[in-house]
């Protein structure tokens, strides 16, 4: 039984005033959400003024990035601990746009995921293929390769406390979200893998979201595959109307398992 889980990435965008009026829209959408867990992952520069308004709420705070280390000379980076301090509960890892505009590579994300990790927080890994990578038809080669090397050296416990995001790259941004079924497709293999690499009850738990260019009206099939367990939304999470209405579709998700059906 896996809660289903919505989570905000607000990408660069908003002013600490946008933000928190952009949070308070989703707060009060939201008072008490019933199956599902809603996460907001906005700028690092909002996250104390978002922490103010969701305080004591239901929903969760995330970031959107870490460095691995916890201090030193790293100019401009941000630490596990800092974003713990700020009541961080998720950070995203390795985001396609990091993975492409800043050059991380694999091995930066796994220890990335463990510093996190070891922080107490839950890292979201984020994989996806780009369109490139599916017309030669290596999307679960190239999935499977994000999969095993940004958990690497992971025990089965500690991949019990990840999210993983499947976001093809030719989905984020372009209206084009994947059809339900081949989404699910991909699910259903990276939920096989983490099977082997930690154990079938620790994958039965580890939610794998599905993001790229999910909107209020494809969010219910989506998520109506059976591994499909929530949305990681972007350009529509900038609407608090828009977030809300997914949130609200991916709930009844959330009901229907919660309940046993
Ligand atoms: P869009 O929802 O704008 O396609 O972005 C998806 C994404 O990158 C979320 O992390």
């Amino acid at each position: 039984m896996r809660t289903p889980l919505v989570v905000a990435n607000w990408k660069m965008n908003g002013t600490v005033a946008e933000a928190r009026a952009l949070a308070a829209g989703v707060r009060d959408g939201l008072r008490r959400p019933r199956g599902v867990e809603v996460v907001l992952c906005p700028p690092f520069t909002a996250l104390g003024a978002v922490r103010e308004l969701l305080a004591a709420g239901p929903i969760a705070l995330g970031a959107q990035n870490s460095h691995w280390e916890a201090a030193g000379a790293f100019t401009g980076e941000i630490s596990p601990p800092m974003l713990a301090e700020l009541g961080c509960r998720y950070v995203l890892v390795g985001h396609s746009e990091r993975r492409k505009e800043f050059g991380e590579t694999d091995e930066q994300i796994n220890r990335k995921v463990r510093a996190v990790l070891a922080t107490g927080m839950a890292p979201i890994l984020c994989v996806g293929e780009t369109a490139e990578e599916r017309a030669q038809g290596l999307t679960f080669t190239t999935v499977e390769g994000q999969l095993r090397a940004g958990l690497a050296g992971l025990a089965a416990a500690a991949i019990g406390f990840c999210v993983l995001a499947y976001e093809p790259v030719w989905a984020i941004g372009t209206g084009q979200h994947a059809a339900p079924a081949q989404a699910g497709e991909v699910h259903g293999y990276l939920r096989g893998l983490l099977s082997e690499l930690a154990t079938k009850e620790v994958a039965q738990r580890v939610r794998v979201l599905y993001g790229g260019s999910v909107k209020p009206d494809n969010a219910a099939a989506l998520t109506a595959e059976p591994d499909i367990d929530g949305a990681l939304v972007g350009g529509a999470s900038l609407s608090p109307q828009g977030f809300v209405a997914i949130a609200k579709k991916v709930a009844h998700k959330g009901v229907t398992v919660l309940r046993g059906d």
